[in-house]
This record gives structure tokens, sequence and C-alpha cells, in this order.
């Protein structure tokens, strides 16, 4: 017979971290109905997993012994509401994150969507902007920039602050460029960009059509139709039934025969609307809105 596995104090903590007692999960489930109905922020439907993890998180960072204790600090500091948003809302992103997504979107719908007279871009979710400037520059070298309106929504306003200033760390452009040229990019990426204090700053000229805006994708409605809505790398933190109403509201924001991207992880796949799309390029997850 197989001696006992000893169990060590790092192997308890670890499984502690993974489980959810039943006190923890009331506090956390107190602490969202809180937030939502102090502040109107809505993160109830999220998916449980990694939002519990970034509670916790938050939880330590802000040197406090409970969820209950993150509450009450919430509700009576709204300078700590930043904090929380930042913490659970997950702001990574890059310049033409997944290459291929960009260059199967120069392919097969920039030549579609340049035989429109205006083209109107949603990008929801659009974090620091990364995926805002890709998209611009894009659009510059297919030389219909100026028929295009971009509008770039977030919910976090940090986020939003930075991705209008359009400064980037200097250190992370070698790897956007690696990602530029990938996604089949035509010039010199640094011609878009000029240097100053470690950051690259965006020539104003690429958001010259660009409207930064508040929107949540819980809790507030279309605001417009657009002919390609951006949404990638945020269904995956929301929960199936969450993932499923933000659907509806990305498809009623679709023109007929209007594009849909979505991140790698993501799909329309077993959603309600499946049927409803036609998959342009399953692999880099493009889809055309037909029904
Ligand atoms: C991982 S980033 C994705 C950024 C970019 N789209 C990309 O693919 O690189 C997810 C973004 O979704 C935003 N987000 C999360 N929940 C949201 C909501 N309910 N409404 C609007 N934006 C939300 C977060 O603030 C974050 O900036």
């Amino acid at each position: 017979m197989a001696p006992p596995v000893p169990v060590t104090s790092a192997a308890v903590s670890e499984a502690k971290a993974h489980a959810s007692d039943p006190l923890e999960e009331l506090e956390l489930r107190l602490l969202l109905e809180a937030v939502f109905h102090f502040y109107g922020f809505d993160f109830r439907e999220y998916a449980p997993g990694s939002l519990r993890r970034r509670v916790r998180n938050l939880v330590r960072e802000e040197g406090l012994p409970s969820i209950s204790a993150l509450q009450d600090r919430i509700l009576h500091d709204p300078k700590a509401l930043p904090r929380l948003i930042q913490g659970l809302s997950v702001s990574v992103t890059s310049m033409y994150r997944d290459p291929g997504f960009f260059r199967a979107f120069r392919q097969q719908v920039v030549p579609l969507l340049r035989t429109y007279p205006m083209v109107r871009i949603w990008h929801a979710g659009c974090s620091t902007g990364e995926e805002v400037y890709s998209m611009a520059a894009l659009l510059e070298e297919e030389g219909f920039y100026d028929r295009c309106r971009i509008y770039a929504t977030d919910m976090n306003e940090d986020a939003l602050r930075k991705a209008a200033g359009g400064c980037f760390p200097l250190v992370a452009m070698r790897e956007h460029t690696a990602r530029y040229l990938a996604a089949g990019g035509r010039r010199s990426f640094s011609e878009y960009y000029s240097v100053r204090d470690r950051q690259a700053a965006f020539h104003r000229r690429l958001r010259r059509n660009v409207v930064f805006a508040q929107h949540n994708l819980v809790t507030d409605r279309s605001f417009n139709e657009f002919n390609a809505i951006l949404c990638r790398n945020t269904l995956i933190y929301f929960s199936r039934p969450l993932q499923e109403r933000v659907h509806h509201l990305l498809y009623e924001s679709l023109a007929r025969l209007g594009f849909l991207g979505l991140g790698s992880k993501e799909t329309i796949q077993f959603t309600p609307f499946e049927r409803s799309y036609q998959a342009l390029d399953p692999v880099h997850k493009i889809y055309r809105k037909v029904g």
C-alpha cells in the first residue's frame, strides 16, 4: 500500500484559495448587490471563478480582513470605487492582439466596408485603447479612414482616459511592431507615433475620428447602429446568461450585413444568435449578420 501523502500547510492554503466557503459566497453576493444598488455597476453576473479571485486580491491589496470590510470601504469611501472597477475589469490588452484577426479583417472585411459611403465601428470594451489605434492605423493604410467613425467604449473611466491620451509605454513597442507586421501592416509602425518621455505618443490624426465614451455593456443600451462591432476578450468574463444578453445588445446594434469580431476564446456558436450570423472567418472569430 502506498504511504499516506503528508498534507502540508501550503497545500491547505492552496485548497482554501480555490474553495468557496458559504460565508465568503454570501459576503461576495452582498458586496456585488451593494455596488450595484449604490453605484450602478453591475458585476452580479460575471463569471464567478475569476470574480472571486479578483475580489480576494482586492481585499489583500486594501489590507482588509474580509469581503465585508471591503464592502464597508467601497460604500463609505467613493475614492475606493475606481480601485474596485480597476480590480474587476481586467484591462489587459495590446496592439494588434491576435494579429491573424486584424489580417483577416483587412483581407475579408475591409474590401466590403470600403464600398460604404460612411462606416461606423464600435469597439465595445476597448480598455486602454490599443485595439482602437490598431484599427485606426489599419483604416488609414487602407485609404478610407476619413469615411470612418470609431466609437470606443468601456465601463472603466481610468482606462478610457488612457485611451484618449494615446500614449503607451515605449518598452512595449517592439512587440506591438512585430504584431503590426504580422497583421499585414504596410508601413514602418514608428510612423504613427513620436517618442516622448519613454512613451510612444500616437499622432493626433489617428484619433481624429474616434469618440471615447463610457458605456456599460451590462446596464446600458444600444446607442447607434454600426457596420462593424469589435467586442473582444470581454464576454469571457461574463456568465453564460449575461453573455447571451450582451449578444442581444450587439445584435441589435449591428446593421444588417454588419460584421462582428470576437476574441479568440469567444464564439457565437451555441448562442441563440448563431443562426443570425454567417461565420465569415470562424478561426479568427469574424461573423456577418445575415438574419
Ligand atoms: C481584457 S480587456 C479587452 C480589451 C480589448 N478589447 C482587447 O481585446 O484587447 C476587457 C475590457 O472589458 C471591459 N469591461 C468589462 N466589463 C464591462 C462592461 N460591463 N461594460 C463595458 N466594458 C466592460 C473592461 O473594463 C476591460 O477594459
